[in-house]
């Protein structure tokens, strides 16, 4: 069986439900590539990563900042646009995705996997912290 690269920790969950299973599914895709990767499945974790993965962090993105707006959230704006600078990140890695270099492409992936994570922990705990404030 192939390692995986993080396992969602309880410390990640934020106790909104629906944010919680869209940042498990976010990690899972992670490792998902990271497994392709180990397989040997370069096409399939390019595209998996590249299209299914970056999709995926679009429509959570989305979903996130509806919630965010539903609560009347002050650090709107400023959140929006860090999403909006980790897509923009994102798009840039397509030459990287698309020629393949292994060693670009595990860093990128890598570098994928900390952002995420210390974004959840840092950035996504702050609305959270705001949301149940106001409860
Ligand atoms: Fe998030
Ligand atoms: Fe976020």
């Amino acid at each position: 069986m192939t390692k995986k690269l993080f396992d969602f920790d309880l410390e990640f969950k934020l106790g909104i439900e629906a944010i919680d299973n869209e940042h498990i599914k976010l990690v899972d895709m992670l490792n998902q590539t990271h497994a392709l990767l180990s397989e040997g499945k370069k096409d399939e974790a390019r595209v998996y990563f590249g299209q299914t993965l970056s999709e995926y962090v679009n429509e959570h993105f989305t979903n996130e900042e509806k919630f965010m707006e539903s609560i009347g959230y002050p650090g709107l704006d400023e959140h929006k646009k860090i999403h909006e600078n980790f897509k923009k990140s994102f798009q840039e890695l397509a030459p990287t995705i698309d020629s393949f270099d292994e060693a670009a492409f595990r860093k990128a992936l890598s570098d994928a996997f900390t952002w995420i994570i210390s974004h959840i922990g840092k950035t996504d705990k702050k609305y959270v912290t705001f949301y149940v404030s106001q409860k």
